[in-house]
């Protein structure tokens, strides 16, 4: 898929704080993509090469869409391109496509950027005539993304924001409490912050009812060899580039992952801007 001159940014927008909509020329990921599968784009000649995950895309036309948040020196540099430049390489799809239950119905849910992750699940199972319930939760009104794309793509769409600036007040798990209490859940697959995703297991885990968290956030190469997204489920270790970013919430230690993470997150603060340096 690499072309001589990279790979075209078709559109770029503002969607959020900081967090940005691609559409970007990439033929074979377009083609090969599946629900749950993200792609590496390293944006300049010099940069560290970033997992993103994909919103979207067209096979036929050779696009893909995804979402990019501002986190570290590389994204924001990404940020600062425009519809008409170039990023240096783009690769994928890569790592293990979601797993989707043959029936029943299916609660996706998403805490701020996790919508993105979502969105390829609500569209193919609506497309199959699924019934989706979609629960989207964020900080305020602005946190809330692709509101409208996932509420086209399922039978009904619940949105909760802390401050109550949109939908209802509260938290994605007090609507998802709601509806277990009144309709049987097939299957459960959250995708955000690793809280929310810890308390979505653990509410769904009574119930017995099959719960995917996404461990994408973790990702660092993408490639399987920096080790950075190990995790451990059910007692093993597993990466998350590679054997997920999906895994069994009910299996995933939580408390390891903590830990990881806000090592991360200090570590990101440290790389220099590329473009500078
Ligand atoms: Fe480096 Fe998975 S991100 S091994």
């Amino acid at each position: 898929d690499e072309t001589q001159d990279g790979y075209l940014i078709l559109e770029k927008k503002l969607i959020a704080p900081e967090t940005w909509s691609f559409i970007v020329q990439a033929p074979q990921v377009a083609r090969g993509r599946k629900p749950g599968q993200f792609f590496m784009v390293a944006p300049f000649p010099e940069s560290e090469r970033i997992p993103l995950t994909l919103a979207g895309g067209d096979a036929r036309r050779g696009y893909i869409h995804f979402i990019m948040q501002e986190v570290g020196a590389t994204t924001q540099a990404m940020g600062r391109l425009s519809a008409g430049d170039r990023l240096y390489a783009v690769a994928g799809p890569m790592g293990t496509p979601t797993e989707l239950v043959e029936e029943g119905t299916i609660v996706l849910m998403a805490g701020g950027y996790g919508s993105a992750a979502i969105l390829p699940a609500a569209e193919e199972l609506h497309a199959k005539g699924r019934r989706v319930i979609t629960i989207l939760g964020g900080r305020s009104r602005e946190r809330v993304l692709l509101a409208d794309e996932l509420g086209k793509a399922s039978a009904e769409l619940i949105i909760t924001t802390d401050d109550g600036t949109l939908g209802r007040q509260g938290l994605v798990t007090d609507a998802l409490k709601d509806i277990i209490a009144r309709e049987k859940v097939a299957q459960v697959v959250a995708v955000g912050p690793l809280p929310m995703m810890r308390a979505v297991s653990d509410l769904t885990k009574p119930h017995g009812i099959f719960t995917l968290v996404s461990l994408n956030a973790l990702m660092v190469d993408g490639t399987g060899m920096c080790g950075g997204c190990r995790v451990s489920v059910g007692g093993q270790t597993k990466f998350a580039c590679f054997d997920g970013p999906d895994f069994d919430g009910h299996q995933v230690d939580f408390n390891m992952l903590r830990m990881r993470s806000d090592w991360y997150k200090q570590e990101e603060k440290d790389i220099c801007d590329p473009s500078e340096c």
